[in-house]
């Protein structure tokens, strides 16, 4: 899930590359590197590490070029060093790229070249890509292109520069994200729009098998046959203000602490804004089940919305990890209403969900933050999260906007099919209008939250329970925990702890219990009593909260709230608290060890 860029044009594009991956890092920041063409060919620098070590690097010998490309990586084949990082550079000196995606057939081009006598320098299957591509060269590089790209399995968004053309960028992408930016001074080629944002709000976005062949006056589209491409720029209208951390030490922290603004603008948009009427299309009484598909994040926010649609609907709902859907041959069809949620709109895996889902004559709805991502554009319809820029790896603003979009969505689902009185459903709508101001409540709390966790930076293992809707939110608490803080954690249904996992529980194990159902309050305080008699502390979480704190309890309370849309309260409490647990333990919350923000590989 690399970020990519290049730029050709009249200015030096090496600030350009540079400024342009701080905005990409965000897709991977184990390494990064530039090639430029400059004065005697292509000049390379690739470092290890953050991108500061890159400028550090080029601080000391500085480039200059006006046509270049650059990269950040998340390594997926060779570990994370210099000389695996990109651009890779065929042997002779002929062909430069940089590649976002995995190369599945690498091991075999790497050996049919290798028994022609080419050497390889570096572990990845990106390195590949170059190689084949100098090994067919013959002088039109569009030809080069057409045929490496019929050579390739996998995934990828290429930036291509060749010896021969000093002038000419040429860009081809499958099954990952590439736009192509227009400025006055030149052509860009991204990943991600807000890498060429600061030049240019114009943008096309190139589709699966076309290259762009870009010159610092002119942008040219093809497909495979070399036929021209008509392709008409976007206009991109929202701006990089969202991407400042505007005083706080971490973009997470400013993402929770946006979280009623957020709500705000994506209720408003959902029930008579930019989302239209939200069922919108969509006959409700076709559908026999609804089928939700997501990864991480994105999925617990599904297993929440099944508890909701379930109860309001009366509908059969299925959450699937989309990593699993795809190969599963999942028994749906045009009566099934498949929903794919993700902030990105480009993750691989939710991707190939949808595609499988639209094959079997599925509807696919999808909840996306990304305008002009491939989830927004492919699926039958898209409700958008008016999250605005999420940059801070552990997703909390965008999260609790797909929550209120699924609540919504429900709800209007409920009413259509008459499974919800009206009285009820505006009653409903409210509550969740009301959630706004109970978040702000929340983080009025932020100090005392702040403070409890300062003392749970020594646990090595951390539970999270809950019954009912209460144990889906429980599952985000633990993910948003382990993500950030790197303490080990699992989430369980209250009731599933007998069943093994409290064989785990000891002295210094700590358990979050979220306690919002009150008609199971009483059963999950019976798993409270359980794990404290065993040794170990609990924080428990909650609106309807009995229990008295004492040496072994910490109470966190919450609004009231009807339970069906208190996850939307919960996950404040629980974002707050894994943040200062990893900000107590001075961790890279921002960009913690091993992640990316965008998933684009299998
Ligand atoms: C959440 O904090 C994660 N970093 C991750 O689980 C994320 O939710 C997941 O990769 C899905 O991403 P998407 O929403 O962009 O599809
Ligand atoms: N497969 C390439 C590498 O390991 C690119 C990785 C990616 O896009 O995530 O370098």
């Amino acid at each position: 899930m690399c970020g990519i860029i290049g730029y050709v044009g009249s200015e030096n594009a090496v600030p350009i590359i540079v400024d342009g991956l701080k905005k990409l890092e965000y897709r991977g920041y184990d390494s990064a590197g530039i090639a430029v063409y400059g004065r005697g060919g292509f000049d390379v620098v690739k470092q290890e590490g953050r991108l500061e070590a890159l400028e550090a690097r080029l601080a000391g010998s500085p480039l200059s070029g006006n046509m270049g490309i650059g990269h950040t990586r998340w390594a997926t084949h060779g570990e994370p060093s210099d000389i695996n990082s990109h651009p890779h550079v065929g042997s002779k000196n002929k062909i430069a790229v940089v590649h976002n995606g995995i190369i599945e057939n690498y091991k075999q081009i790497k050996e049919r070249l290798e028994q022609r006598g080419v050497r390889f320098a570096s572990q990845t299957d990106s390195e590949a890509i170059a190689q084949l591509a100098e090994y067919y060269y013959d002088g039109d590089i569009m030809d080069t292109v057409i045929r490496v790209a019929g050579r390739l399995e996998g995934s990828y968004a290429l930036g291509i520069m060749c010896l021969d053309e000093p002038d000419t960028l040429i860009a081809v992408k499958k099954d990952n994200p590439l736009i192509v930016g227009v400025s006055e001074h030149g052509r860009f080629i991204a990943s991600d729009v807000p890498a060429v944002l600061k030049h240019t709000n114009k943008v096309y976005y190139l589709n699966d098998m076309e290259i762009a062949v870009l010159r610092e006056g002119d942008a040219r589209f093809f497909n495979f046959d070399k036929e021209p491409l008509e392709k008409t720029p976007e206009t991109v209208t929202w701006s990089l203000d969202g991407a400042e951390k505007g005083g706080y030490p971490h973009f997470m922290l400013k993402e929770i602490m946006e979280q009623p603004k957020i709500l705000r603008d994506t209720i408003s948009s959902s029930m008579t804004g930019s989302n239209g009427d939200i069922i919108d299309g969509m006959d409700a009484a076709r559908f026999g089940k609804v089928v939700i598909t997501a990864c991480g994040s994105a999925y617990n926010a599904g297993v929440v919305a099944k508890y909701v649609f379930e109860r309001l609907c009366r509908i059969s709902v299925e959450v699937e990890l989309a990593s699993e859907f795809r190969y599963k041959d999942a028994v749906i069809d045009e009566k099934t209403l498949v929903i794919l949620v993700s902030q990105s709109g480009e993750t691989a895996d939710t991707i190939a969900a949808m595609r499988e889902a639209k094959s079997k004559g599925a509807f696919t709805l999808s909840i996306v933050n990304v305008v002009g991502s491939t989830i927004a554009k492919e699926a039958d319809r898209c409700l958008f999260t008016a999250a605005g820029p999420e940059i801070a790896v552990a997703t909390t603003k965008a999260f609790s906007a797909q929550l209120v979009i699924l609540y919504i969505l429900a709800v209007r689902f409920a009413a259509r099919l008459g499974k919800v009185p009206p009285g009820r459903e505006r009653e409903m709508l409210s509550e969740i209008e009301s959630l706004p101001a109970k978040i702000t409540e929340i983080l009025r709390q932020v100090d005392s939250i702040q403070k409890y966790a300062s003392t749970c930076v020594g646990y090595k293992n951390i539970f999270f329970i809950g019954r009912n809707i209460d144990y889906a939110i429980a599952l985000e608490g633990s993910l948003k925990l382990k993500e950030i803080s790197y303490i080990h954690s699992e989430a369980y249904a209250g009731g599933e702890l007998k069943h093994g996992t409290i064989s785990l529980i000891e002295d210094e194990t700590l358990v979050v219990a979220i306690a919002n159902c009150e008609r199971l309050y009483g059963k999950i305080m019976s798993n409270v009593e359980q794990v404290i008699s065993r040794g170990a502390k609990v924080l428990l979480i909650g609106s309807c909260l009995g229990a008295e704190p004492d040496g072994k309890l910490y109470r966190i309370i919450l609004p009231e709230s009807g339970d069906l849309f208190s996850p939307s309260l919960s996950v404040v409490a629980l974002q707050l608290f894994s943040y200062y647990v990893a900000a107590n333990k001075g961790l890279d919350i921002d960009k913690p060890r091993n992640l990316a923000k965008s998933v684009t590989v299998e």
